[in-house]
C-alpha cells in the first residue's frame, strides 16, 4: 500500500474532492503523507497528478523513507529529510559501494511510523487517524513490540525472524525486515492487480480477532433465548479496526438455523445494494461536521460522534435475543462471522460510477454453538418439516446490543449527495 499511496484510486478521488471543496487548502496536507516527494519537490499542487514526476507517483517509496534523517514529532508527517548520497537505516555496520550509510535509531521504532500513522485536522486538531496513539496507550508499546515487529516480519501478530542478506554482497544477518507493510486492504490491492498483497491482507485480517458464540446449552421450542457473541482483538497492536476508521467497517453476521435448515434469526446481512443490515452494530468511528451531523469527509469534521472500536487485547460482547418458533426442529445452530470491509459500498458507488467496484467483505473469523431442546424431541410437528421456511413465520426476533456505544446513525454520504 505504501507504493500505491499516491495512485490509489480511492485516495485520488477523495483528495480531488477535498481540494475542490476547500479551494485547495488540503492539497499539500493530504499529499505530505501520500506522496511526500511530490510535496517537497513542489510538484503538488495540482493534486490531479498532472505535474508529477514518476518518482513522486511512487508514493511512500524507498528513497523517501531512507532519506528521513530525523523527526520533529508524531502526526501530520513532521519528517526531516536530507536528500542526497546518505541513506539512513537500522544497521550501524553497513557499507555500500553505491551510497553512504548512516545508522538511525528512529527507523527501528514505532515513532518512525507514527509520523504518518497519526493524522490530526490541521485547523481544529481533531484526531482523524490515531493508530500510533492507540498503540502507544495499549499493552504492546509497554512490552516493547514495535509496528515493525508485526508489519515488517513474517510474524503478522508478533516478531518472527527472517534471516538473510540486505544486499547480495552484504553480510548474512539474523533478521532482515520485510517491506510488505500489509494492513487490511484487500480492496485496492485487488483493483490494482496485486493478488500477493491482497492475499496477505486477508491473512492478516484473519489473524486479528477471535470469536466465541455462547448459546444456552438447552432450551425449549417457543422459548426466548439470548446468545452472547464475544469479539476479542487478539492480534492487532492497536484498535480494531484502525487507521481510516470513518471508512473501515467491521461487523457480525449472525444466523440461527434449525435442523430443517429454516432460518430462525439473522443479523448483519448485506442487502442487494451492499448496505449492512441497519440493526447490526458496525465497529468504526463516526465523525461529525459543524452542525453535529455525521460526515465521512475528514476536512469538514469537527467532532467524533461515536467510536466503539475494540482496544488491543480487549473483548466486546454483543447480546442477540430471539424466540425459537414452536415448530423448530432440534437442534438450533447459531453461527457468527466477523466481517471487515475497507469502505461502505455506498461511498464507493458515490465516488465512482455505481457498480464500478465491489468492496469485498472479508470473513475475519467464525464460530458457532448449538442449542439442544431438552429431551422433548417431538415438540416439532410434521407440518413444519413438509413446509420449508414455515418455521421462520413464527419468529419474533429482537436485537439487544450490550457493547458500550449503540451506534445507529448512518454516514452523511449514504443519505444525501453533497456535491
Ligand atoms: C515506509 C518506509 C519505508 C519504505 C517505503 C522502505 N523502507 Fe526500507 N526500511 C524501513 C525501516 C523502518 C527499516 C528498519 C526496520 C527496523 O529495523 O525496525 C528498513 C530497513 C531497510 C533495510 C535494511 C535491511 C532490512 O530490511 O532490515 C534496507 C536495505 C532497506 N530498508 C531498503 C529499502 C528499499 C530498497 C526500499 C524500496 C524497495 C525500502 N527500503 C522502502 C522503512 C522503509
Ligand atoms: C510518509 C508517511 C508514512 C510513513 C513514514 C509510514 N507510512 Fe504506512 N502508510 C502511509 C500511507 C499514506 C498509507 C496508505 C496508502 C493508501 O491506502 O493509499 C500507508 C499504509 C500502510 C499500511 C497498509 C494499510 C492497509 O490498509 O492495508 C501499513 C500496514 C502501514 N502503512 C504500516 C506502516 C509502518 C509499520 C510504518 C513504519 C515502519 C509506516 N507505515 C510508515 C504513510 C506512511
Ligand atoms: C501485535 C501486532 C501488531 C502491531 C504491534 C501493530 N499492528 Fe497494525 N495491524 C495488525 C493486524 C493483525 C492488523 C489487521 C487488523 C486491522 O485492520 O486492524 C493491522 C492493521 C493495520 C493497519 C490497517 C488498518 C485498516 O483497517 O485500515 C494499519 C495502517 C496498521 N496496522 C499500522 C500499524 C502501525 C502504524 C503500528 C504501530 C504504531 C502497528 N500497526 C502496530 C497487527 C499489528
Ligand atoms: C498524517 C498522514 C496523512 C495525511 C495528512 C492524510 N492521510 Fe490519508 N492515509 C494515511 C494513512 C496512514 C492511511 C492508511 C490508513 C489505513 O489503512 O487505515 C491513509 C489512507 C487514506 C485513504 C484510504 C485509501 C484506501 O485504499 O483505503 C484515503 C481515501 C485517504 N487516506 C485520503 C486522504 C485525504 C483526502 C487526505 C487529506 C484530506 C489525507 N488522506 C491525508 C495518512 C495520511
Amino acid at each position: 500500500m505504501h507504493s500505491f499511496a499516491e495512485v490509489d484510486p480511492f485516495y485520488k478521488k477523495e483528495s480531488e474532492m477535498a481540494s475542490i471543496e476547500t479551494d485547495g487548502l488540503t492539497d499539500t496536507y493530504c499529499a505530505r503523507c501520500h506522496t511526500p516527494i511530490g510535496v517537497v519537490s513542489g510538484e503538488i499542487p495540482p493534486v490531479d497528478g498532472s505535474g508529477e514526476s514518476d518518482i513522486a507517483k511512487r508514493g511512500v517509496q524507498c528513497d523517501f523513507c531512507h532519506t528521513v534523517s530525523g523527526s520533529a514529532g508524531i502526526g501530520n508527517a513532521p519528517f526531516i529529510l536530507t536528500p542526497g548520497n546518505i541513506k539512513w537505516g537500522p544497521f550501524a555496520d553497513s557499507s555500500s559501494p553505491y551510497h553512504k550509510t548512516e545508522f538511525s535509531d528512529l527507523h527501528t521504532k514505532a515513532e518512525f511510523c507514527g509520523m504518518c500513522h497519526d493524522a490530526n485536522h490541521p485547523i481544529n486538531d481533531l484526531p482523524l487517524e490515531a493508530t500510533y496513539t492507540e498503540w502507544k496507550a495499549g499493552p504492546y508499546s509497554k512490552e516493547g513490540v514495535q509496528c515493525q515487529d508485526c508489519h515488517m516480519t513474517p510474524g503478522v501478530t508478533q516478531f518472527e525472524a527472517n534471516p538473510g542478506k540486505a544486499a547480495s554482497m552484504g553480510p548474512k544477518r539474523n533478521h532482515i525486515y520485510t517491506h510488505y507493510a500489509v494492513g487490511g486492504n484487500a480492496f485496492i490491492t485487488d483493483i490494482l492487480g496485486d493478488k500477493t498483497h491482497r492475499d496477505m491482507a486477508i491473512e492478516r485480517l484473519q489473524s486479528a480477532a477471535t470469536l466465541v458464540v455462547d448459546a444456552p446449552g438447552s432450551a425449549e421450542a417457543g422459548e426466548t433465548v439470548t446468545v452472547d457473541v464475544s469479539i476479542t482483538n487478539s492480534g492487532a497492536g492497536h484498535m480494531l479496526p484502525t487507521g481510516l476508521t470513518e471508512m473501515r467497517q467491521m461487523w457480525l453476521d449472525i444466523t440461527a438455523t434449525d435442523a430443517n435448515g429454516n432460518q430462525l434469526y439473522r443479523s448483519g446481512a448485506l442487502d442487494a445494494d451492499g448496505n449492512i443490515d441497519p440493526d447490526a452494530l458496525v465497529y468504526h468511528t463516526v465523525l461529525g461536521d459543524a452542525d453535529g451531523n455525521p460526515t465521512a469527509k475528514v476536512w469538514v469534521a469537527e467532532s467524533i460522534l461515536s467510536d466503539n472500536r475494540i482496544l488491543p487485547r480487549e473483548t466486546a460482547v454483543e447480546e442477540h435475543t430471539f424466540t425459537i418458533p414452536v415448530d423448530a426442529k432440534d437442534p438450533v445452530t447459531i453461527s457468527a462471522k466477523l466481517q471487515y470491509r475497507s469502505a461502505p459500498q455506498a461511498i464507493i458507488d458515490y465516488l465512482f460510477d455505481e457498480g464500478k467496484y465491489d468492496v469485498p467483505a472479508i470473513n475475519m473469523a467464525q464460530a458457532s454453538d448449538l442449542i439442544d431442546f431438552g429431551s422433548d424431541d417431538d415438540m416439532q410437528t410434521p407440518q413444519a418439516e413438509s413446509t420449508p421456511g414455515f418455521g421462520a413465520l413464527g419468529l419474533v426476533g429482537m436485537l439487544v446490543v450490550s457493547v458500550s456505544i449503540i451506534q445507529r446513525k448512518r454516514y452523511g454520504w449514504q443519505t444525501k449527495k453533497l456535491k
